[in-house]
């Protein structure tokens, strides 16, 4: 008789977290934590995981999906043995709303000269900047999928004049839309606040270079050019973003994540006066948000319905 049983692998500290809240919920299904406890692998049928060891997914004879805990599924793409199954992704209002957070966290800082302030108070300096009101601050997003179209709404209601950039075009109502790469140059120079949550794919590795940095709009009210990345690292090139900052290109830059994670300690962009780095922590989604999906996401299958926020192999996201 079929097992069904359920493989937890999750790479990292975050598996503390989660294997016992998933044992906590499991109502009865059978759990096999890797690398400790797999059991026989010709039981497992479904797979929970983050960023697991390239090849495990391909020993597994019975596999029938393949539930990804994050939004991004680049490290499970790269795996060239990857079974061709159902794969999901992580679409959770708990996610977007840590992401957006991040982000509206991160573009009031740069408006509301937070660095300067910081600078001042540790010098005993009481001294107001000048900052422009939001609606004359442009922000563009690129990537308007459900983090990024979040992302925009909530700009937009604070004020910013938001634009977005996509693959295929959109219609938000009070969002400024750009897409393909026709809509690129356009949208980096009407862009001075750029939000980047964009999938790594083929496409978008590298894409944020210094090339692009040089197109931002750094004469607007906003008093430069700025860089928000909380999407993958390999879509950035740090040496370029070094170089933008030094040469005047960007002003400021927040950074999530890095080609290389960790981000090792010999690189500039720790000490960089201009740099905020933050350890890839804009989206951890909370286990208590998101342990029931994923069993919910096993028992539609299991009822013949597809699963919810399957992943698009061939645009790779
Ligand atoms: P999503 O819903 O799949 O949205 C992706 C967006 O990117 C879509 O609007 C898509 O365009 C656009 N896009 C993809 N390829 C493009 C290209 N070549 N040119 C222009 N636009 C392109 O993804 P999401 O849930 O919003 O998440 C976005 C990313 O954020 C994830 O892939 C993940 O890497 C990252 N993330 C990071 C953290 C963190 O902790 N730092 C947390 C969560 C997510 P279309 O709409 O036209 O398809
Ligand atoms: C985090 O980086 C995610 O992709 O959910």
């Amino acid at each position: 008789m079929a097992k069904n049983a359920i493989l937890v692998a999750i790479d990292g500290t975050q598996a503390e977290q989660w294997i016992p809240l998933l044992k906590a919920r499991a109502a009865g299904r059978d759990l096999r934590i890797w690398p400790a406890a797999i059991g026989d692998k010709a039981d497992i049928a479904y797979a929970f995981v983050w960023r697991p060891p390239q090849g495990l997914l391909a020993t597994l004879p019975n596999l029938k999906a393949i539930l990804n805990i994050g939004a991004g599924v680049d490290a499970l793409l790269t795996d060239p043995a990857l079974p061709r199954l159902p794969l999901a992704r992580a679409a959770h209002p708990d996610l977007t709303k840590r992401v957006v957070g991040y982000v509206v966290l991160h573009v009031l800082a740069h408006h509301n000269r937070s660095a300067a302030y910081a600078a001042q108070q540790r010098e005993r300096v009481w001294r107001e900047q000048k900052h422009p009101s939001s609606d004359q601050v442009a922000v563009g997003i690129m990537g308007m999928g459900v983090i990024g179209g979040e992302a925009a709404e909530v700009l937009a209601r604070l004020g910013f004049k938001v634009a977005g950039w996509s693959r295929t075009a959109k219609s938000v109502s009070g969002i400024e839309s750009f897409h393909g790469d026709a809509g690129l140059d356009p949208f980096l120079a009407r862009t001075e606040i750029l939000v980047c949550l964009l999938p790594l794919t083929a496409q978008t590795n590298g894409l944020l270079n210094l090339a692009l940095f040089r197109k931002l709009k750094r004469d607007g009210e906003a008093g430069g050019a700025f860089l928000i990345n909380a999407a993958r690292g390999k879509v950035q090139a740090d040496a370029d973003i070094i170089a933008a900052l030094d040469e005047g290109a960007l002003a400021a830059a927040t950074l999530d994540v890095f080609p290389q994670e960790p981000l090792p300690a010999e690189s500039p962009l720790w000490t960089h006066p201009k740099v905020t780095v933050t350890p890839h922590v804009a989206g951890d989604i909370s286990p208590t948000a998101f342990a029931d999906h994923l069993f919910a996401q096993v028992d539609r299958f299991e009822r013949g319905e597809p699963l919810a926020n399957e992943v698009n192999r061939e645009r790779g996201y």
